[in-house]
């Protein structure tokens, strides 16, 4: 398959496409695979489970999923992946619990670019370190879809970014795979109803985006435990109460950023120190631009209320209402 989208190519809107389409690749996939294993990175975003999803489809046990987690995931995000793919598409998933590696090394560091490179380039070494583990694997698969081979080619022409948004870099070179991307001429909505058709459980299909470096560039500054457990938490409780309140499909991407300067309170008569938790809700079309979404006061106030009261270290909830320009979306 080349890698530029036929101008005649059909766009998939239903489930029939999305059928043809799965056909197609696990044939394709069958036939450059043989009897070989492929690996692949298993974020449990909606790309690499479509592919995931795809893959086992075509070739079952002899793809190789890795889950890692970097402890910078949202709360029970990881327990979700074991969740579909282990346990309910009986796929080969090797878990990896990364955490203190990642936030050992991340201890201290504030700078967000330098914290984003990190986060990358331990991804790398350890997906790397659980490959060399396995044996008779020659292709890695990838969620690669139709915009990223865009931007790519705009980041060729010498286009300047204002965030490294590429997650991960090469692998090193004694691990040498052949690629297998059966979603790269697919733009988004077209791989959300191959997952549909796929069997995956809607709310993975249609999950709002997440960062590579996930939590870690909303724990503002240096990450500490106990900040990203608090905001872990604020972060399910938004969601939770967006899901309650019919926000969750409506809004493109929401959630919650803690800075790391505190605010004095009062609890219990005493004085009480905490941290803010920062809403930001937005809407966009390709995250180049966004608008802020009009969240109803009813439900700002059962978050606030909730947040607050139920999450250790908190003690105030702001809501963010700068559009992108002249924010980003993130706050790193
Ligand atoms: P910004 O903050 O640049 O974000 O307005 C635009 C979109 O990109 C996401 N984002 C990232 N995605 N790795 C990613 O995979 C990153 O380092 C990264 N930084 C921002 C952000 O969540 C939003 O959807």
């Amino acid at each position: 398959m080349s890698s530029i989208r036929p101008e005649n190519m059909e766009r998939i809107t239903t489930p029939e496409l999305a059928e043809k389409f799965i056909e197609e690749q696990v044939a394709e996939i069958k036939a450059q695979v043989g009897d070989k294993k492929v690996l692949l990175a298993l974020s449990g975003g909606v790309d690499s489970s479509v592919v995931a999803a795809i893959l086992i489809k075509a070739i079952g046990k002899q793809l190789v999923c890795v889950h890692v987690n970097h402890g910078l995931m949202r709360k029970n995000e990881s327990e979700n992946v074991i969740e579909v793919f282990r346990n309910q598409l009986d796929a080969n998933l090797i878990y990896v619990d990364a955490t203190d590696r990642f936030l050992d090394l991340l201890a201290g560091v504030s700078e967000p670019e330098r914290k984003r490179k990190i986060i990358g380039k331990e991804f790398i070494e350890v997906f790397a370190d659980e490959a060399r583990k396995l044996e008779g694997v020659e292709f890695l698969a990838q969620g690669t879809i139709y915009p990223d081979i865009l931007e790519s080619i705009k980041a060729a022409e010498g286009k300047k970014a204002v965030k490294s948004h590429h997650n991960v870099g090469g692998l090193p070179e004694d691990l040498n795979f052949e690629l297998v991307e059966p979603i790269k001429l697919l733009f988004k909505d077209e791989v959300r109803v191959v997952g549909e058709a796929l069997g995956l459980p809607h709310g993975m299909v249609y999950r709002q985006p997440f960062p590579g470096p996930g939590l870690g560039v909303r724990c503002l500054g240096a990450i500490t435990r106990d900040r990203l457990a608090a905001l872990r938490e604020a972060d399910a409780i938004l969601r939770e109460e967006f899901a309650n309140n019919g926000l969750a499909e409506k809004v493109w991407q929401y959630f919650i950023v803690v800075p790391d300067i505190k605010s004095v309170g009062v609890k219990d008569e005493s004085r009480y120190e905490g941290w803010p938790a920062i809403i930001r809700a937005v809407n966009t079309k390709d995250a180049m631009s966004a608008t802020i979404e009009e969240i109803p006061y009813a439900v700002l106030h059962k978050v606030t209320d909730r947040i607050t009261h139920e999450v250790e270290g908190i003690n105030r909830v702001l809501y963010d209402l700068t559009p992108k320009p002249i924010g980003t979306i993130e706050w790193e």
